[in-house]
């Protein structure tokens, strides 16, 4: 009999999901296309390991079992589940197509309601991941600087630069992890330790598990400024949550470029780079930042409904 969300002592009946799970085994690597929902992370002959559907904040795995996900997708469902004004956009964008072949309004839309928004968003552009913005972040501060070394704090994706630096490397050659280096966050000595005349950007997620002392992320900004480079937000997790502009609101500390995605189209894959226009400019021509799916209209139409329904709901008080 599947659980229902309420007290109890038995563990779910998981047949269904160790029925997925073994021919996940045979064919698929790693048997999830996120670490965070791999098997590796829940308790093992407890957790269910594939889900089915969600509404709201419960979500049913494949033998029915009802369950609260405080993971949230690990982060993108903002509003929760199968919102009904979110799936509505989805639908009405669905019947008149999902990707063209020349720009949608809505890419001009949803950057219009950005830049209302988020502090440095002078200029905006779209991609799929949250990696994609963030190189691309990297590549135009490197093109704007002319410098090639970068500073980074926490997790910011699978790509090359980032991922070189972690002990999951394999494939990446040795020149490109020794350009990037990290440093310790609420450590202002350190990051000032670390650069040198090539640093061409600090990147970070502005807050994660400790709150900025001793006005960090000022320092931090001082610091760039001082120097020449390029101050990057990651502002995955904070971004349309902690407030509607994210961290650079939220602190007050603008960063040069910043790069969202998860919680800003409640579940629909869309990524957003956003910055000063001396820098983004670079994007028009001389930095190299395209890809097919970049102007998906069904992820802009969800993030154009997720965006209005937290100003509606007031979630910022740049729309009071
Ligand atoms: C802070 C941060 N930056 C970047 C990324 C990479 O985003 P994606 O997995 O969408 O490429 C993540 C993903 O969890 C993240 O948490």
């Amino acid at each position: 009999m599947p659980n229902k969300v309420e007290f109890n002592n038995d563990y779910p009946e998981i047949t269904k999901s160790d029925e997925y799970y073994k021919i996940a085994l045979d064919l698929i690597p790693a048997q999830t296309q996120t670490l965070a929902k791999g098997t590796g992370q829940n308790i093992k002959g407890v957790a269910p390991k594939f889900l089915q559907k969600g509404k709201g904040a419960h979500v049913w795995d494949v033998d029915g079992n009802e369950y609260i996900d405080y993971t949230m997708g690990v982060g993108p469902l903002s509003l929760g589940y199968a919102y009904d004004k979110v799936d509505e956009a989805i639908k009405e964008q669905l019947k008149e197509g999902i990707t063209f072949s020349m720009p949608h309004p809505l890419e001009v839309e949803v950057a219009e309601l950005i830049h209302r928004i988020v502090p440095n968003a002078e200029s905006i552009r779209y991609s799929r991941g949250g990696a994609d913005v963030v190189s691309g972040a990297v590549r135009v501060s490197r093109a704007y600087t002319g410098k090639n070394k970068v500073l980074c704090c926490g997790y910011h994706g699978w790509h090359d630069w980032y991922i070189s630096i972690t002990d999951r490397n394999k494939g990446i050659p040795q020149s490109i992890q020794d350009m990037t280096f990290t440093f310790n966050y609420n450590d202002i000595q350190s990051v000032i330790d670390s650069i040198d005349d090539d640093t061409a950007c600090i990147v970070l997620e502005p807050f994660v598990f400790e709150e900025p002392k001793d006005n960090f992320l000022q320092k931090l900004r001082d610091v760039c400024t001082k120097n020449g480079i390029v101050l990057v937000f990651d502002e995955m997790w904070t971004g349309f949550r902690i407030s509607l502009g994210g961290a650079q609101e939220y602190f007050g500390i603008k960063a040069d470029l910043a790069c969202f995605s998860k919680a800003i189209a409640n579940g629909m894959p869309l990524s957003v780079l956003t910055g000063k226009k001396e820098i983004m400019s670079l994007l028009d021509k001389d930095v190299f930042f395209f890809n097919t799916f970049g102007g998906e209209t069904l992820s802009l139409a969800a993030a154009k409904a997720t965006i209005n329904e937290m100003i509606e709901k007031k979630c910022s008080d740049l729309f009071s």
